[in-house]
């Protein structure tokens, strides 16, 4: 679909890979609402951002909230085009230490962001978008694109909750583009593998030991690589059910 014009949600627009997004798409001529829990980074987002930018502080693990928030998004827009499933957290967990088993909260605190909360925005963000008048010839109504990750396919020790997180996003894509056809919405997923944005909480010495795997550039991804394959999806129709790796050709 054309991007301009549309109305996109961006959930964890307010930093690194959501917040490239955002800026892509609203100069490709989108009207963009962030979600993002972080409320200063947020709205200084938007307000960097311009009119055709909003923030609402939302936890999109709240299914009350998202709800809502999706209603007022389609209240106040007319429509809902776009949605970008980025928020999202790493809590790298052993499975044992030596004082003994891991906590579960730590597993189901990352299945809750990572998976669940995706899922949810994305069943109420197609509910909104099957509304839609359709946008294009072959009667598109909306694109979903969630963010996975490589770890996905070959996650490290103690990426159990997140690799599982990810992979489930994998695994959904095709169904829900399968289940979403007849209403003209498409599915898809971005997995990136290193990017350089704050998720690595500033640990310069970790980030840098992940560049031993690199292949091809030797360096980690711009958050501006991401948003260019995010606005192809959206653009490109053709692209629907599967999830595409972003990554350099880098292994671990
Ligand atoms: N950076 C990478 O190398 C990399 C690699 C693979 C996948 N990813 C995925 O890309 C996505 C974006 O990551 P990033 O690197 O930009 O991280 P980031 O930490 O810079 O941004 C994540 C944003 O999500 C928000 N967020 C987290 N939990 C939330 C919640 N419950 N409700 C609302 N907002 C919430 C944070 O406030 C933050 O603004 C994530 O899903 C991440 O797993 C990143």
């Amino acid at each position: 679909m054309k991007i301009e014009g549309k109305v996109a949600i961006v959930t964890g627009g307010a930093s690194g890979l959501g917040k490239a997004t955002a800026e892509a798409l609203v100069a490709a001529g989108a009207k963009v609402v962030i979600w993002d829990m972080n409320e200063e980074n947020g709205k200084a987002v938007a307000a960097e951002l311009g009119e055709n930018c909003s923030f609402m502080k939302i936890n999109v693990t709240d299914e009350a909230a998202v709800e809502e928030a999706i209603n007022k998004v389609v209240e106040q827009h007319g429509a809902l085009h776009i949605l970008g499933n980025i928020a999202g957290i790493a809590r790298p967990r052993l499975v044992i230490s030596k004082d003994g088993p891991t906590a579960l909260k730590d597993f189901t605190d990352v299945i809750d962001v990572d998976l669940i909360a995706p899922y949810n925005i994305l069943r109420l963000a197609a509910w909104a978008m099957s509304k839609n008048e359709p946008v294009t010839e072959d009667g598109e109504r909306g694109v979903i694109i969630n963010t996975s990750s490589i770890a996905a396919e070959h996650g490290q020790r103690g990426q159990q909750s997140y690799s599982a997180a990810k992979g489930g996003l994998n695994s959904m894509a095709l169904p829900a583009a399968r289940a979403l056809a007849r209403n003209g919405i498409r599915i898809a997923g971005i997995m990136p593998g290193l990017f350089e944005t704050p998720i690595y909480g500033g640990n310069v010495e970790k980030m840098n030991a992940h560049l031993q795997n690199a292949v091809f550039p030797v360096r980690f991804g711009k958050p501006a690589e991401f948003a260019s394959l995010f606005l192809e999806v959206c653009r490109n129709s053709m692209i629907n059910g599967t999830t595409i790796r972003l990554d350099g050709a880098v292994r671990f």
